[in-house]
């Protein structure tokens, strides 16, 4: 065999090795090479995740296996998807068996339409429609430890595969909204999300260098805060920053929001729990 012949083979079985997207493509792992946009109108040319702009260490922590700092916050998850609660006496798995086939898309989906809300509806809700309709539990509140680690442990479940939001249809008007909220001016600084995460993308901001405020990574390990932060404790965090007043997790402002960063995303990754400064 000639060289070239060897080094051709040796690139067929390299790129077949590439993890392949839902629709065919290549996915692009958001850090060594963008995701492209699909959709018309979109703001972005490339899609790149936060881990790109991340400090080396955060990123060591994330890629190194066993050494995650989420791993805890994952293990809690892990025991109560077999821990039996509510009336009904049953557990996440009694009806999800195994969360790596049953929630391996689960983590790509959300927030999305759900019909009798005729609104949306974000993951950790969807857990907390299972307790309260299937298991009669008491729902986990917005922000609690139970509803972080399980959220965290479900969208785990999906990572490496990409995002693929729902913004037509009945989703559609609420991802205007979140896209008007993305766009507008508030707080004392007057500034919109889209000022520091795409005008001043890539641009320092005290010690750490602005991204595109992508939501591909959480729940994300936070290591500034030594802990596990969910998207909606990131939107109160990006508040605070500017002086406008952060709304409740969970929010409807915040759920539509999150719809239209998942589309501003599409195609990047799901990292969770990703590890940031
Ligand atoms: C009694 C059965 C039952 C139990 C127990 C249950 N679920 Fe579900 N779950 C369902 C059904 C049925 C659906 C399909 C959605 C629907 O129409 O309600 C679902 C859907 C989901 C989804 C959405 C999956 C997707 O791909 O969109 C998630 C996430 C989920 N459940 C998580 C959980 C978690 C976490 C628990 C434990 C806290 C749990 N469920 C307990 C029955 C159950
Ligand atoms: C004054 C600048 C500023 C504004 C305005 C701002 N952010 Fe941020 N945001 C930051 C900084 C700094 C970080 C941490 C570094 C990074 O990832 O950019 C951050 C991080 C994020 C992240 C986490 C990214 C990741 O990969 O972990 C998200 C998501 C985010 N912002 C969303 C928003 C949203 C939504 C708004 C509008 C409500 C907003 N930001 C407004 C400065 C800002």
């Amino acid at each position: 065999m000639t060289a070239v012949r060897a080094l051709l083979l040796l690139g067929v079985v390299a790129s077949t090795a590439i993890c392949l997207s839902v629709d065919g493509g290549i996915a692009a792992d958001g850090v060594t090479e963008p995701a492209t946009p699909r959709s018309r109108n979109h703001p972005l040319n490339e899609i790149w995740s936060g881990k790109r702009y991340a400090s080396e260490t955060a990123r060591a922590l994330h890629d190194v296996s066993g050494e995650n700092p989420a791993n805890g916050v994952m293990a809690d998850g892990s025991l109560l998807w077999r821990r039996t609660a509510g009336e009904e006496k049953k557990s996440c798995q009694s009806c999800h068996n195994k969360p790596s086939f049953s929630m391996r898309s689960a983590g790509t989906k959300y927030p999305r339409y759900y019909k009798p809300w005729k609104k949306l509806m974000t993951l950790g809700q969807r857990i907390n429609r299972c307790r309260t309709a299937y298991m009669r539990a008491k729902p986990w509140p917005e922000g609690s430890k139970s509803l972080i680690s399980m959220t965290t442990f479900v969208r785990h479940q999906s990572r490496k595969t990409p995002v693929r939001p729902q913004s037509d249809g009945r989703a559609n008007p609420f991802f205007k909204r979140g896209e008007l909220a993305y766009r507008t001016r508030i707080g004392q600084s007057n500034m919109s999300c889209a000022n520091c995460h795409e005008t001043y993308q890539n641009k320092r901001l005290g010690a750490q260098t602005l991204s595109q405020g992508q939501s591909n990574g959480f729940p994300t390990y936070n290591l500034g805060l030594g802990a596990v932060s969910t998207l909606h404790q990131q939107f109160q965090r990006c508040n605070a920053r500017v002086g406008a007043e952060p709304l409740p997790l969970g929010s409807e402002a915040y759920v539509n929001l999150e719809l239209y960063l998942s589309w501003r995303g599409q195609g990047l990754p799901v990292e969770t729990p990703a590890v940031r400064d």
